[in-house]
């Protein structure tokens, strides 16, 4: 059988656009991760059931595992290598360090994209509307109750609320 000749597919992604060579069936996780080198999107189960594929475009979290690369051209693709802000974690990164949000890590990037989706577009979350958001991201290890902690915490600091967690040894103003 022919091989399948590549593409290019050229995707707009944390703001630059870039090009990689795809096959037609190429999925989006794969030409970020071995096309791009963007490895923070995990490839976990590949099939659409864990969630630590998870990148947000136009604003919405996707899985990027079971998404064609060359059905997103044209659309802003964000990854967790995007989220951070002046050279800073983004404060949803800091809040699941402080909380305890991460143990083994592998769902993080993931769990992080789908609440900064959510963020984005609700400041305010309830707990409830939290779990809803991140309930396409299994974690293993934590029980949950620290990420929903950590992505609470960060809701309340992006609102400029007082911030109700001290950090050891770092000056409110670095945090
Ligand atoms: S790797 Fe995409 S949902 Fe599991
Ligand atoms: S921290 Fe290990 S799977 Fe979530």
């Amino acid at each position: 059988m022919e091989p399948i000749p590549a593409v290019v597919c050229r995707l707009e992604v944390n703001g630059e656009v870039r090009e990689c060579a795809v096959a037609p069936h190429t999925t989006l996780l794969e030409a970020l991760r071995y096309g791009l080198g963007l490895t923070g999107s995990k490839q976990g189960c590949d099939k659409g059931d864990c969630g630590a594929c998870t990148v947000v475009v136009d604003g919405e979290a996707i899985l990027s595992c079971i998404s064609l690369a060359l059905a997103f051209e044209g659309r802003e693709i964000v990854t967790i290598e995007g989220v951070a802000e002046g050279g800073r974690p983004h404060p949803l990164q800091d809040a699941f360090d402080v909380m305890g949000g991460a143990q083994c890590g592998f769902c993080t990037p993931g769990i992080l994209m789908s609440a900064w989706a959510l963020l984005s577009r609700n400041p305010s979350p309830t707990r409830a509307e939290i779990a809803r958001a991140l309930s396409g991201n299994l974690c293993r290890c934590t029980g949950y109750t620290k990420i929903f902690e950590a992505v609470e915490l960060a809701a309340s600091r992006l609102r400029g609320e007082a911030d109700p967690v001290a950090r050891p040894g770092v000056a409110a103003e670095t945090r």
